[in-house]
């Protein structure tokens, strides 16, 4: 509470200083006052930018990493890139490659002195890089707290893994060249763009839309990458997760981190810290962590306030269900309907073994099928662990639904086998992630790796909730929160107040029967009587009442502060009556003593005294069921899942603050991966 009130007691100073800091707080003021600050840095956006200078650009090209791919959307204001002094002096030496002294799994920066530094890239690299200048800007604003709200270049191939295009930036095929790629015949490829007159150091073609028929992973990796660095809309904004604190910075013009001098103030900033000469930063390690580090000491408090207060619930009330209707919006869904005009597009696969799919990946950023069932797992936790740390640092509610709920219900974890992941916000917080943050990049707290989502707004978001009517638009997911490492995505339903007359589903009717209570808030004829307030439901086919929404519990899910509907099991029972308790499930069963799914050839037999072990707290290879993998996933998850057992015992009571919230449980995937290609194609040692 006083942290609170101080930050917004103290002066101007404070007050601006705070704006580039979304902090994480409980209360209800916060609602209104994000949006304001919100509104007072595009104002000072918009009146930014008298720049004069030299408008002569300078080309960067060759001298790092991966060739331009230079800009393509036409901008008003174009800013100078950056003059990049430092980097042009040592110019020479940095064309000389040395041998990589270290292991796979350090980072050096993309115009460090080695061969693969140059041809792949580390997005810890650029995660730093953007983190360093945040602190630069942190520490402007407290010595001039009238310093101008930061913003940010930015180019989608720091961004992504753009290995993948380097043979086709120096070989430079056209449409017609690049038919033969992942072909074994020399077929056009549909949708292909020639891209003619243009820099040499440009890719000469590229998609600008989802394949219509399916494609093998390589080309619809291409087609993604190239939409991405060719012509896809830079974000809108990049929001920065640490602790309990969101970093909120807008996108000034799409610039790799060389053009925009990024770079350069990056190591500008090493060299003053710790005396190193440029040739000694190039070459050496760099870690994120370094300049988060920087960061605490800069704002002097701790990424998670320890001293916060916890609590155990949330109260969210009718009216954040309002959601005033808009016909324009709603005519140019059933419009979208009529035409069949989709806004999310997955792949549409075909395997090596000629097999056809629609798979759930965005096609935007699929680089591969994660065929893996750890790997998979991986990526949902850091896809969840973001999900739930963005919209609790930017107060927005959300609560599990459907197969989080009922994974979390059972021992607080996804379960292995699930391929979609839901979550659902009410009217008024879709509302504000449409206008204040579609089209963001949300980048993971560093310590839960290496994540970065893009959220990504339904135009016609919440439309079929209003008649609970699938013709009301395409669509039945109002927002997106996608992995831009993989494609994997979650899905975010927007709940709104059940319209009048509006007919109660079967099993919501069942639900609503067997909780007796909530009766009588419906018609007689079982329709919503709206005149009560009390029954809301999404645009997927979703009723509640509000008492069993409201008020939240507060939970821990995959290690991370979550929220569940009040009275959780009677939706359950509705949703998974069959299955709610059951031990054997979709090729798993559950046990007991290691509180998890395994898959159902394992764990047949394990002796009495070896699950006494795992009751009293050890483990052992035997009762992990003689099975390496097992135990070690039991080492992993056994506190999150015991602290599930220790929720129920509590009655699903606890009061939690986010000191409570566990370190990520699973490796970083894209670490992994990244460091098995390196060692393969550069021959570079793994760590022990
Ligand atoms: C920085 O390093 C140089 C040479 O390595 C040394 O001469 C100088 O004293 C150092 N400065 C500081 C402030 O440590
Ligand atoms: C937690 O919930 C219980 C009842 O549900 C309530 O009596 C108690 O005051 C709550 N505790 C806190 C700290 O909010
Ligand atoms: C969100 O952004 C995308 C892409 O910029 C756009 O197509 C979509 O209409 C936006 N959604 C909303 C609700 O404005
Ligand atoms: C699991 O933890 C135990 C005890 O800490 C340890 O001895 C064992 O080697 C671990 N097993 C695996 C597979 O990581």
């Amino acid at each position: 509470m006083a942290s609170d009130s101080d930050s917004h007691s103290a002066g101007k100073q404070r007050k601006s200083f705070w704006i580039l800091v979304g902090r994480w707080r409980r209360h209800r003021y916060v609602k209104v006052a994000i949006p304001l600050l919100y509104l007072v840095a595009f104002i000072l956006v918009l009146s930014k930018f008298q720049y004069k200078g030299d408008t002569h650009a300078l080309e960067s090209s060759r001298s790092f990493s991966l060739p331009s791919l230079g800009a393509i959307l036409n901008r008003k204001h174009v800013k100078p890139d950056a003059k990049n002094k430092l980097m042009e002096e040592n110019r020479r030496s940095q064309n000389q490659l040395l041998e990589f002294p270290y292991t796979a799994d350090v980072t050096v920066l993309p115009n460090a002195p080695y061969k693969h530094a140059r041809e792949t890239s580390d997005m810890r690299a650029t995660h730093a890089i953007y983190f360093e200048a945040i602190n630069r800007h942190l520490v402007e604003l407290q010595q001039n707290p009238k310093a101008q709200i930061p913003e940010f270049d930015f180019h989608w191939k720091d961004w992504i893994d753009m290995h993948d295009l380097i043979p086709l930036l120096e070989q430079k095929p056209n449409c017609f060249v690049a038919g033969v790629l992942g072909s074994n015949v020399r077929t056009p490829w549909p949708g292909c763009i020639d891209a003619k007159n243009k820099d040499s150091s440009e890719l000469n073609f590229y998609f600008d839309s989802p394949a219509s028929d399916y494609e093998s992973a390589y080309r619809l990796n291409l087609r993604g990458k190239t939409y991405l660095v060719e012509v896809a809309p830079l974000p809108r904004k990049l929001i920065f997760l640490a602790g309990d604190l969101a970093f909120v910075v807008q996108v000034a013009e799409k610039k790799d981190v060389v053009r925009s001098g990024l770079l350069e103030s990056y190591i500008k900033s090493q060299m003053a810290r710790y005396n190193h000469t440029y040739q000694q930063v190039i070459s050496s390690p760099i870690s994120v962590f370094d300049s988060l580090g920087e960061i605490r000491q800069t704002l002097g408090r701790d990424f998670v306030d320890a001293t916060a207060p916890g609590s155990n619930k949330t109260e969210v009330s009718i009216d954040e269900f309002e959601f005033p209707a808009n016909k324009k919006k709603t005519k140019l869904a059933g419009a979208a309907f009529h035409y069949q005009v989709l806004h999310y597009h997955d792949i549409l696969l075909r395997k090596k073994d000629g097999g056809e799919s629609r798979e759930k990946y965005d096609w935007r950023f699929f680089s591969n099928l994660i065929e893996d069932e750890a790997e998979k797992r991986s990526t949902w936790h850091q896809l969840i662990r973001g999900w739930l740390q963005f919209s609790s640092n930017m107060d927005i509610t959300t609560w599990l639904s459907q197969e989080a709920l009922l994974g979390w219900h059972r021992n607080g974890l996804l379960s292995p086998w699930e391929e979609s992941v839901h979550f659902e916000v009410p009217a008024r917080d879709m509302i504000r992630l449409a206008e204040s943050f579609n089209g963001s990049l949300v980048i993971q707290d560093p310590r839960d790796g290496t994540g970065v989502f893009y959220l990504d707004v339904n135009p016609y978001y919440m439309e079929r909730a209003r008649n609970n009517n699938g013709d009301a638009s395409p669509e039945s997911i109002d927002l997106k929160f996608i992995d831009i490492r993989t494609g994997l995505y979650l899905e975010v339903t927007g709940l709104m107040i059940s319209s009048y007359g509006l007919p109660i589903p079967e099993n919501a009717m069942e639900m609503f029967i067997n909780e007796g209570d909530v009766l009588e808030d419906l018609k007689d004829d079982r329709t919503v009587d709206a005149s009560k307030r009390k029954i809301i439901n999404s645009g997927t086919g979703f009723f509640y009442h509000i008492d069993q929404i409201s008020p939240l519990r507060r939970t821990l899910f995959e290690g991370r502060l979550a929220n569940v509907p009040n009275r959780f099991i009677s939706i359950l029972d509705m949703l998974y009556k069959d299955i709610i308790k059951t031990k054997e499930f979709y090729g798993h069963k559950y046990v007991d003593h290691l509180r998890l799914w395994v898959h159902s050839d394992q764990c047949n037999y394990v002796p009495t005294e070896d699950i006494d072990l795992f009751k009293k707290g050890g483990s052992n290879f035997i009762g992990a069921c003689h099975d390496y993998s097992i135990w070690g996933e039991y080492n992993r998850t056994k506190t999150a899942t015991l602290f599930t057992l220790l929720e129920a015992e509590n009655d699903y009571n606890m009061v939690l603050s986010s000191i409570d919230e566990l370190p990520l449980l699973y490796d970083d995937y894209w670490i992994r991966k990244r460091e098995k290609f390196l060692n393969q194609a550069y021959d570079i040692p793994l760590r022990l």
